[in-house]
């Protein structure tokens, strides 16, 4: 809002016609742009109760004045109990909500998306349902506008914006790269040797995207190959960050940044470059560190680089994501085979997830109100993500995994990720509607 009314005051009247027109061009786009803002806003409640005494936070109050057949906020029951606490009691929690069926169905295919991740690829290897792509996130007491890959690109005009974390980070932003390849297809311009971090560049507005992988955050050795065959446990420094994302810190505005998985597994562990002790290592002479130890340390360490940087970020931490492994895990035969999500209450989060989800929001709290100059806000999908067991590849990370099989042989399942297109586009619909709130 607060950036849209700069840039239509920096703009200086040209002098001759060629400039002219250029200059009409560029009104009409901001004009456009004015109205797709509102009518973004308008189709999601505005919650006008509490907001904070920040006015570049405030919402536009007055319906737009062209509204095609959107719903007016003030035609939506308010409802305040939803809202997040430690979020200042904006507006309504997006976080909390259900699944409703959508018949429009995804907004991207396989087709229309080129870059789309061989083991996320469902449709293309084979996966036989398709009711998973018809449910939309509705949060409690308010409606949540869809992703506007035109807006958002605008929005983030001369702007950089990075993912950090481990796959899960990945696979998030290719559901971004996806809906954005509808206006405009970015081109690589970066990625590493194994293809974990990797930056792409859209040229006609002048936005850089990013992904790094640092599955740890902090710095670590890791002894694995791409199919997770481990020749050696993680050596994993909790008090010294990775240097893949904090020597770039500096370029991005936007940051979407977690932890994860990767803490539950074999590492020794070490503080001030000496072995502190070791997460199931069952080695006699090493102390036995729970992985909570270490998940809190590590999260504190990057949050706190970031609420002391000079460099000023937009960042997003983003809470833990649910496996749905059943009658087994991913290495012992678990399998995801559902095909509707669950109703609230029909599932409960795993110990794992609870652990980790308390430790995130309690580093995230104490972060937050160490912020000085940047702003942090809580990216809280445990709940939404949890509902979601009919999302994942299961076998169809692999393509067409049952063609030539017995049926008894077994064949690897991924329960973890997310099928593209799937329920995690929805996280980039809940981030669009943060960006634009501020
Ligand atoms: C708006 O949409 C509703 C159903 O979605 C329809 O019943 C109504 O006639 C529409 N109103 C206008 C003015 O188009
Ligand atoms: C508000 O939402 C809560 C669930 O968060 C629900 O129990 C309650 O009935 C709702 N109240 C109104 C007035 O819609
Ligand atoms: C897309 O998926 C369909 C199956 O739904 C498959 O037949 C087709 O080959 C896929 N196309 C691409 C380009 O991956
Ligand atoms: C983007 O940068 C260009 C060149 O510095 C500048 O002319 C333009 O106004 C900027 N646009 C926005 C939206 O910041
Ligand atoms: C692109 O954005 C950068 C800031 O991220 C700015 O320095 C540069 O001038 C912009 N380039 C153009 C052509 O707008
Ligand atoms: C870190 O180790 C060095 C010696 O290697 C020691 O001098 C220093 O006090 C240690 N710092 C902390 C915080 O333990
Ligand atoms: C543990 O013991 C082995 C063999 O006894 C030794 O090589 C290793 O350095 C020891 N590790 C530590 C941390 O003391
Ligand atoms: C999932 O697989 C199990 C075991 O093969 C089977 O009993 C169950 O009926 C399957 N469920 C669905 C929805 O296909
Ligand atoms: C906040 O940042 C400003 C400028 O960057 C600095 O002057 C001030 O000391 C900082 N305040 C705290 C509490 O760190």
């Amino acid at each position: 809002m607060k950036k849209m009314k700069l840039d239509m005051n920096n703009n200086q009247i040209p002098l001759n016609l060629k400039q002219n027109q250029v200059f009409v061009k560029i009104a009409i786009c901001l004009i456009l742009m004015w109205f797709a803002y509102h009518l973004y806003f308008s189709s999601s409640i505005q919650i006008s109760t509490v907001i904070d005494g920040d006015d570049d936070h405030k919402l536009p109050s007055s319906p737009p004045p062209v509204v095609a057949n959107s719903t007016l906020s003030g035609e939506l029951q308010v409802n305040n109990t939803g809202i997040h606490e430690d979020e200042g009691s904006r507006e309504c929690d997006v976080f909390a909500g259900e699944w409703v069926r959508d018949p429009t169905g995804p907004r991207y295919t396989n087709h229309s998306c080129n870059t789309i991740e061989h083991h996320q690829n469902c449709m293309k290897n084979g996966r036989p349902d398709s009711d998973y792509l018809y449910w939309r996130w509705s949060p409690v007491g308010c409606d949540l506008p869809t992703f506007d890959p035109q807006l958002f690109l605008e929005f983030m005009r001369n702007k950089s914006m990075a993912f950090i974390g481990d796959s899960i980070s990945r696979n998030h932003v290719q559901s971004l790269l996806c809906i954005l390849s509808q206006v405009e297809e970015a081109v690589e311009v970066y990625h590493d040797d194994e293809y974990r971090s990797r930056r792409w560049f859209f040229g006609t507005h002048n936005f850089t995207l990013s992904v790094i992988w640092s599955p740890f955050l902090t710095k670590a050795k890791i002894f694995e190959d791409n199919d997770g065959h481990s020749s050696g446990a993680i050596e994993l420094h909790l008090d010294e960050l990775d240097s893949v994302w904090v020597n770039e810190f500096s370029n991005f505005d936007y940051i979407m940044i977690a932890g994860g998985k990767w803490f539950l597994k074999t590492a020794v562990y070490y503080e001030n470059n000496t072995i502190i002790g070791c997460h199931n290592c069952n080695k006699e002479n090493l102390t036995e560190v729970v992985f909570d130890y270490a998940y809190r340390k590590a999260l504190h360490a990057a949050l706190d680089f970031i609420t002391k940087a000079n460099h000023n970020v937009y960042a997003f931490f983003r809470t833990t994501t649910p496996d749905h492994f059943e009658n087994g895990e991913w290495n012992t035969g678990g399998y995801c085979n559902r095909t509707v999500p669950f109703k609230d209450g029909e599932i409960g989060m795993r110990d794992i997830d609870s652990i980790m989800r308390d430790i995130e929001l309690e580093e995230f709290a104490n972060a937050k109100a160490a912020m000085n100059g940047s702003v942090l806000r809580l990216f809280d999908t445990t709940s939404m993500s949890l509902l979601r067991p009919d999302g994942h590849p299961g076998p169809y990370r692999a393509f067409h995994p049952f063609d030539g099989k017995d049926g008894n042989e077994k064949v690897q399942n991924d329960c973890l990720h997310w099928c593209l297109p799937g329920p995690i586009d929805s996280w980039n619909d809940l981030m669009m509607n943060l960006v634009l709130r501020g």
